[in-house]
């Protein structure tokens, strides 16, 4: 048994994410925790809300409420939907937390003690409109990278370059749109990552198995043009964690706060510690997760992100740890993704386009949501949602092949044996060719769905579960159990045995896609027995004759043309 760290991206604070966002890492971090979890490993999955910095303090300000009642209220819709999505987080922390404070601070300072932070009289923009510097999202402008007119202050959404405002070619406001910015020096604390470049480019160079989406994108940063840059890791915000060196003041840094990007990873942690702190546990409780020196030095950590976070993790955050000097626990594998896209055009917050986790949730149960995106997860290249193909998919996969086969064989037995598992006594499986052929190819499979979920290749492994349910139905079609009856009811019997215990088998290795519906087959089963099909053939004799079982209610009802429709109308303006 391993004990297995996973880390999703932490959504903002300041709305509610779309479908591109879900798939991009919340969602396949809690396919791969729950895999992980029904294969018996120990796991912690931890997620938060990402609450400080301009995001927050804008939308705040939108919504005409003082920002840390609207953090307290967001973190409660957002905690609502990831629960609505069944995202199965051990924990889901807020990065505002007095954890959160206290470890952000504890790093500043070792990272200041090892001489990895510089103070620096920086260049800031100033607008004298709205009374106050600009830090990062309060100023758009033009990326000087690549020319993208529309690039914010700390990054640029279209090349991904982390950027700082003055890199602005043609900036202005945010707030007020107003022009006539100007630059004024104030102090800030650089963060010196181009100390820790040789060390980090070792790092990278040694993870082989790394996707290239993660380590191009690394090494793309490390050495493009001058090479790693030094961040400003300080903000002029009122709301954020105060600059502090550990407990102590920081002399010439009163009124500042860390910026957004230092604080969140390290929610990551303090996330941890939130959670064994409300269960009443000590110190080691979270820190043999994190503290190689407490125990974490056979945790495998793995991270999932959209690909626009890449650089933070693979840079920004472990160059805090590295830095810090201390045995804190580096990322052992980062799963990035590419975007989603919707209907010929991007997904967008900012423009409200798409479908967002709320409306999805309000259409149609989280199943239907977590197997179309999964099964289309934007792993190798970008890829696009559209009705058509989510109602096809949906309804060939989900309602044809899983959802009928289950129906039909339930309904056969009930109406030719009644609700029990029937038996056979002159029948076993292993007599029967066609059974013996099937417990080979399932094992076959299920071993290639494993090396896959172990992988994290999402899409592949659902290639393989669809196969997988495929099977059954082809099964079924050959076995023809009602055809048997008439002449051999024993053959039928026993065909029908190994039907049902199929259905069993089938909602344990669908759980980590479709929670729910697994739930529902255990239960039409009434079985709790989850236990992972590591000898097929031992699985498929779970079930025994005279074990009762019920008809399910239809698992998944198809998306009719006229559903599709409506929604493709619904969805196609923006939402307010
Ligand atoms: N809030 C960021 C985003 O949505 C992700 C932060 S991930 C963490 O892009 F590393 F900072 F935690
Ligand atoms: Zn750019």
């Amino acid at each position: 048994m391993d004990r297995i760290l996973i880390t999703s991206a932490i959504p903002y604070i300041n709305g509610i994410k779309h479908l591109g966002n879900l798939v991009g890492s919340q969602l396949p971090a809690d396919l791969f925790a729950r895999y992980m979890r029904g294969r018996g490993h120990e796991v912690m999955f931890i997620c938060a809300t990402d609450e400080h910095g301009t995001p927050a303090e804008l939308a705040a300000a939108k919504a005409g409420k003082p920002v840390d009642e609207f953090c307290a209220e967001m973190h409660e819709v957002q905690a609502e939907i990831a629960q609505g999505f069944r995202l199965s987080f051990d924990n889901f922390g807020r990065s505002s937390s007095p954890q959160n404070h206290a470890l952000t601070q504890h790093f500043a300072g070792k990272l200041a003690e090892n001489g990895y932070i510089r103070e620096v009289v920086e260049e800031q923009v100033y607008s004298p409109t709205d009374g106050r510097f600009l830090p990062d999202r309060y100023i758009e402008g033009t990326c000087p990278n690549c020319g993208y007119d529309s690039a914010r202050g700390d990054q640029c959404d279209n090349c991904t370059k982390q950027l700082d405002p003055t890199d602005l070619i043609n900036p202005y406001s945010t707030e007020s749109g107003a022009t006539d910015l100007e630059v004024r020096e104030t102090k800030h604390l650089h963060l010196r990552q181009s100390l820790m470049k040789d060390k980090l480019d070792a790092w990278i160079n040694s993870k082989h198995d790394w996707p290239i989406l993660t380590t191009s994108i690394a090494k793309k940063w490390l050495h493009d043009g001058d090479g790693l840059q030094d961040r400003g890791i300080t903000r002029d915000l009122h709301w954020g964690v105060p600059v502090k060196k550990g407990t102590e003041d920081w002399p010439g840094m009163e009124g500042k706060v860390f910026y957004v990007w230092f604080d969140a990873p390290i929610e990551y942690i303090a996330a941890t510690k939130e959670l064994t702190d409300a269960n009443g546990e000590d110190d080691v409780a979270w820190q043999r997760w994190w503290r190689e020196d407490k125990g974490a030095e056979d945790v495998k950590y793995f991270q999932f992100m959209g690909k626009d976070n890449v650089p933070f993790h693979t840079l920004s955050f472990p160059s805090t740890i590295m830095g810090s000097g201390e045995p804190w626990k580096l990322v052992d594998y980062i799963k990035s993704f590419n975007y989603l896209n919707y209907d010929g055009g991007q997904f967008s917050t900012s423009r409200g386009r798409g479908v967002f986790m709320d409306q999805a949730l309000e259409i149609l149960p989280a199943d239907y949501w977590r197997w179309w995106l999964l099964s289309h997860a934007p792993e190798s290249s970008d890829s696009e949602f559209t009705w058509e193909t989510f109602q096809a998919d949906v309804n060939k996969d989900l309602a044809d092949v899983l959802g009928n086969f289950v129906s039909r064989i339930t309904k056969f037995c009930r109406s030719k044996f009644g609700e029990e598992v029937p038996a056979s006594p002159e029948f076993a499986y292993q007599d029967s060719e066609q059974e013996t052929q099937l417990i080979a190819e399932l094992t076959l499979k299920i071993r290639v769905y494993e090396d896959n979920m172990a992988k994290m290749e999402v899409r592949k492994s659902a290639q393989e579960l669809r196969a997988i349910w495929a099977l059954g139905n082809e099964y079924l079609q050959a076995a023809a159990p009602w055809t048997n009856f008439k002449t051999n009811p024993a053959l039928a019997a026993m065909q029908t045995r190994f039907a049902l215990n199929l259905i069993r088998l089938y909602a344990v290795l669908s759980a980590p896609f479709i929670p729910d519906a697994s739930e529902k087959m255990l239960s039409a089963m009434k079985t709790e027995d989850n236990s992972w099909p590591s000898d097929v053939s031992e699985a498929l004799n779970t079930l025994l004759a005279g074990h009762a079982f019920e008809v399910p209610e239809v698992l998944f009802a198809k998306i009719t043309d006229e559903d599709r429709e409506i929604w493709q109308e619904k969805f196609s303006g923006t939402r307010d």
